[in-house]
């Protein structure tokens, strides 16, 4: 059974490049991205995944994959489709900083120290909270290590999301790798919603219904 409905997800991490070897990225595996593009295509959307490099097979059901690696190519692919998506989870943990220049040749050590300049990405998510029309639905995580309901509340509001999914990442049981998460979901009319401890595959198959409907 099919909604008729087109939904835009994003998963994994992004890589900023120093050199020709080098790049600066997270710990994202991208199980749990993975696991909402599942659920939601199990659950009748016509997904569109856009996944930076991660090592997990591509879900099947998809409508579209695109593979990226940077945060500007993440930007560049997303911002281009959510004009024909009816919503949008963004789950990718892209880099907030990228090197101001990125080396042709491997950079050679030398003694001392080495201070590398970085400068800001942009911000997909606050990008398509500028673009959201009424009939679309936006949704995106904040990864927190401290003050979870606030910042994830501050994000909700500072980006125009109707949703947001707020994620503790400082345990080993949880978050960034592991097979399970948990994560309480705040709605921009003062909806929270707590999902306990479970596998990634059971969140996203609940967050999806929850957000989604
Ligand atoms: O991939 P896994 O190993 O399964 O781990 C899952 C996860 C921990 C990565 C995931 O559950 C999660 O929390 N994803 C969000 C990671 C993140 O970057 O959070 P943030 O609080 O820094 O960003 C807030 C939101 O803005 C996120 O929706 C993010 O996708 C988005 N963002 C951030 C920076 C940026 N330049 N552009 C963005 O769109």
């Amino acid at each position: 059974m099919t909604t008729g409905k087109k939904l835009l997800i994003t998963a994994g991490p992004t890589r900023e490049a120093i050199d020709p070897v080098r790049f600066l990225s997270n710990r994202s595996s991208g199980k749990m991205g993975y696991a909402l593009a599942e659920a939601a295509v199990r659950a009748g959307y016509a997904v569109t995944l856009v996944s930076g490099p991660v090592a997990l097979p591509r879900p099947d059901g998809l409508a579209e994959f695109v593979s990226v690696v940077s945060a500007a190519e993440m930007a560049d692919a997303v911002k281009s489709r959510f004009s024909s998506a009816d919503g949008a989870i963004l789950c990718a943990a892209v880099a907030d900083y990228r090197p101001v220049a990125v080396s042709p040749q491997k950079i050679k050590k030398q003694e001392g120290n080495w201070l590398l300049e970085l400068e800001r990405t942009e911000d997909i998510l606050a990008a398509l909270g500028r673009m959201k029309q009424p009939r679309q639905i936006l949704a995106g995580f904040a990864a927190e290590t401290e003050d979870l309901e606030a910042n994830a509340l501050a994000k909700l509001s500072r980006k125009n999301l109707d949703w947001i999914v707020a994620n503790r990442v400082d345990r080993p049981d949880r978050g960034f790798l592991s097979d399970d998460n948990a994560a309480t979901l705040f709605g921009a009319h003062g909806e929270v919603k707590e999902f306990p401890l479970m596998s990634k595959k059971a969140l996203a198959k609940n967050l999806i219904s929850a957000i989604f409907g």
